[in-house]
């Protein structure tokens, strides 16, 4: 079957394309293809994905040896094979922090849905930002919390005022994510401390720094020194983005050890049977791989910077973005779905209708696939 027609059956099939909601494991797993869809996803040949915040450049080279490295071993649990074992010791390590405050989880994910479930209590509420990372709040609705989410500035930013002054007596939990998505946008170190400090005296704080990566010192500043010392602050990360390593699903909490200790033996499962062996295996070498993390950081900023200035040359105006994606107004040029009008123009991405009006998000891929993507807008957009 030519890749052409293969492609054109995955469009057909998807339904999720139809829906124009982007291209999660399910859209794909409805089309009856395998997930090797690497040459659906290649400029050459048809789409480009931009949809889910992956990282365009891969695992590094060192991880993807350490997985080979360890296959002969996948029979066994981690737990008996000493290496891995470190897993845990190397990452606390990393951080300057001790084994036991680190959780370790099959992607971040799973936090975003087991905290809110592990706070709950009958009439409490949750307090975080609108826009915001969707899973926790809408977990946090399912089962039962009010979701309190504090519209974010008209600079687009988190308003940390109006969050701490939305958290009362019932409030169980407050999630931030810095930087956040989808507008992109970071909160600087000094403030998030206050935040933390203020907010830990009355609730749980949870913050996502899932995109923390992409930027540099002295704004690349972790809460996990905070959260390590303080029962009521965690901090969770990915190895999803600027490790590349979305389907390898890592991902892990930073607290206090008596807080770690009692997420371990409660809702989330035991740390240390949570994380694949290649997995495991695959992060630590990833850990001492700091050029790979820096060539993708450099790769993402130059295409971001190229993308950026791209959208604002046609009179669209971008929100500055610290992450490794770009949220920007459609105004009216698009009817319907812009999602499913890029998927049309072999694109996949992100439609998202959020302060006030249709916004578009588009991850940060490759410079050639922001250059394919820049030549569909300029070709469509009627300013
Ligand atoms: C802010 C944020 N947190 C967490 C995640 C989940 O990442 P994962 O489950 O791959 O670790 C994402 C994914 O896009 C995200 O945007």
């Amino acid at each position: 079957m030519s890749a052409t027609l293969r492609r054109r059956d995955w469009l057909k099939q998807s339904s999720l394309a139809a829906l124009g909601l982007g291209f999660g494991l399910p859209a794909l797993a409805k089309t009856g293809l395998t997930r090797r869809s690497t040459d659906f996803f290649n400029t050459e040949n048809s789409l480009i994905n931009l949809g889910s915040n992956e990282n365009p450049y891969g695992i590094s080279p060192k991880a993807k040896q350490a997985i080979i490295d360890t296959i002969p071993f996948s029979n066994r649990y981690a737990f008996n094979l000493p290496d891995l074992m470190g897993f845990r010791a190397t990452l606390a390590k990393f951080y300057n922090v001790a084994p036991e405050n680190v959780l370790l989880t099959a992607g971040s994910s799973i936090v975003l849905d087991l905290f809110p479930r592990y706070f709950y209590k009958p009439g409490g509420n949750v307090v975080t930002a609108n826009p915001t990372f969707f899973i926790l709040p809408d977990t946090a609705k399912k089962i039962g919390f009010s979701v309190n989410a504090v519209p974010v500035g008209s600079d687009r930013g988190i308003d940390l005022q109006g969050m701490l002054s939305a958290i009362n007596n019932d409030t169980q939990l407050a999630y931030l994510v810095n930087p956040n998505n989808p507008t992109g946008t970071l909160l600087k170190p000094a403030a998030m401390k206050d935040f933390c400090m203020e907010a830990s005296k009355k609730t749980t704080v949870l913050i996502d720094e899932a995109y923390l990566d992409f930027i540099d010192a002295p704004d690349n500043e972790s809460m996990i020194p905070l959260a390590a010392s303080n029962p009521n602050i965690f901090v969770t990360r990915t190895f999803s983005k600027i490790h590349g390593m979305a389907g390898l699903r890592i991902g892990y909490v930073i607290g206090h050890a008596d807080s770690i200790k009692k997420l371990d033996t409660s809702n989330f499962t035991e740390s240390w049977v949570a994380v694949s062996d290649l997995s495991a295996a695959a992060a630590m070498a990833s850990l001492k791989d700091e050029e790979h993390r820096l060539q993708s950081k450099t790769k993402n900023a130059a295409a971001r910077e190229y993308t950026i200035k791209s959208l604002q040359a046609l009179n669209i105006k971008p929100i500055p973005s610290y992450t490794n994606f770009i949220l920007f107004p459609l105004g009216k040029t698009y009817e319907g779905n812009f999602a499913e009008f890029m998927l049309k123009k072999n694109i996949t991405l992100r439609q998202m209708d959020c302060l006030g009006e249709k916004h578009g998000r588009v991850s940060i891929g490759t410079m050639e696939e922001m250059q394919q993507f820049i030549k569909v807008m300029k070709e469509t957009w009627k300013g």
